[in-house]
């Protein structure tokens, strides 16, 4: 029987190793594309999800971490940092508790989700939280990493963006060719980024610059590539905006960037692939995390349900042609932040049913 072996071995020819790598890795990846028949029974076409809550951290910045976390372990580093808005530091933490390493996290005040939190804490992770938003920690974190012993595992560090490209080679291999469309949220752009780069590895001829000459070309898996439509949060959308956000907010922590490190390669994403990038709205973000709980049967954190609200928004303005192959991915898992699943449309909260233990009573409030 076939188990997967995580990102790093299942396209080992397609990423920065060789045989000789001591690979770090919880069994990331081979993450499930779900089809989705009321998104797709909405905009007349097929969309599936690419759920990357099942990655062992519930996020997809695991399929980053393991290469991150292998580099620096090829490098000798002893001790690692991110800066975070909770996943990137959740995934750190547990995949430098793996290798050995020491791992400092720095996280916006009172502003992650507490699954989040649990988890770097769970690991072992020097936690700090600052007094400031994500590009202030992002800022300290990479000073620290220029002037002390310690190496920076953001989307900043290239590897990042080498392990989470396998999200775009999963899809091909799914699907059997690249979609029309992959959609996803924009925070700190790595990954609108990495599924770009995936998809353009794809559709062509490859040879592993790592491999040197041992390397084979690689025939393109995929004939063609999607456009990109990436969605940030109105209140945290400075690619939108064209100039960075000093005061970024949304209910999607996970997206409450104002200055995203990967700017300029998110566009180049957008242009080369003929994409988008746009802003979807608190309610949106929270309607479309409602719609995939309710309709789809997949549980996310709000900032995961921004592509999916960007579907819908797009859609309603008669933006998306009928017959289209979709892919979302949505971000992370549900569990992460699952306070928003208890309020009610309104922001009331949501109050359990609390009968006596009696089966007669049950019955008829079951109205059975
Ligand atoms: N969705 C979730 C659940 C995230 O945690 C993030 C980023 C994004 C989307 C956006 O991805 O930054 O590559 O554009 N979270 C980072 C963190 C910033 O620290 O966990 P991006």
């Amino acid at each position: 029987a076939h188990q997967w072996r995580g990102v790093i071995r299942e396209y080992a020819d397609r990423l920065p190793v060789d045989d000789d790598t001591r690979i770090i890795t919880l069994g990331e990846g081979g993450t499930p594309l779900v089809h989705a028949p009321a998104l797709s029974e909405l905009i007349d076409g097929d969309v599936h999800l690419k759920v990357e809550g099942m990655n062992p951290t519930g996020s997809f910045k695991d399929r980053g971490m393991t290469m991150a976390i292998t580099a620096a372990v090829a490098q000798g580093a002893q001790a690692v940092v991110c800066a975070s808005t909770g996943n990137t530091s959740a995934s750190a933490a547990a995949y430098a508790t793996q290798a050995g390493l020491t791992c400092a996290v720095l996280v916006p005040a009172g502003k992650i989700a507490m699954g989040k939190l649990s988890q770097a804490v769970a690991h072992g992770a020097e936690l700090i939280q600052i007094d400031g938003n994500f590009d202030g920690c992002l800022d300290i974190a990479r000073k620290l990493a220029e002037a002390y012993p310690v190496f920076l595992v953001n989307s900043v560090n290239p590897a990042r963006i080498e392990g989470q490209k396998t999200g775009a080679f999963e899809v091909v291999d799914a699907l059997g060719d690249a979609p029309d469309l992959h959609l996803l949220p924009v925070g700190n752009a790595g990954n609108i980024t990495a599924y770009w780069k995936g998809y353009q590895e794809y559709a062509a001829t490859w040879t592993n610059p790592h491999q040197g000459q041992a390397a084979q070309p690689l025939s393109p898996r995929a004939t063609r590539t999607p456009a990109m439509w990436g969605f940030q949060a109105a209140g945290a959308a400075p690619i939108v905006a064209g100039h960075p956000i000093t005061e970024p907010d949304t209910v999607a922590t996970a997206i409450r960037i104002g200055n995203p490190a990967s700017w300029e390669k998110a566009e180049a994403a957008r242009e080369d692939s003929g994409g988008v990038i746009e802003s979807v709205t608190d309610e949106e973000i929270l309607a479309a995390h409602r719609w995939l709980s309710s309709k789809e049967g997949v549980f996310v954190e709000p900032a995961s349900a921004a592509g999916v609200a960007g579907l819908i928004r797009k859609h309603a303005a008669g933006e998306v042609p009928s017959g289209l192959s979709v892919v979302i991915t949505v971000t992370g898992h549900g569990l992460k932040d699952p306070d928003w699943a208890l309020k009610n449309a309104d922001g009331s909260d949501v109050e359990p049913t609390r009968l006596p233990q009696d089966v007669e009573t049950v019955a008829r409030q079951l109205g059975l």
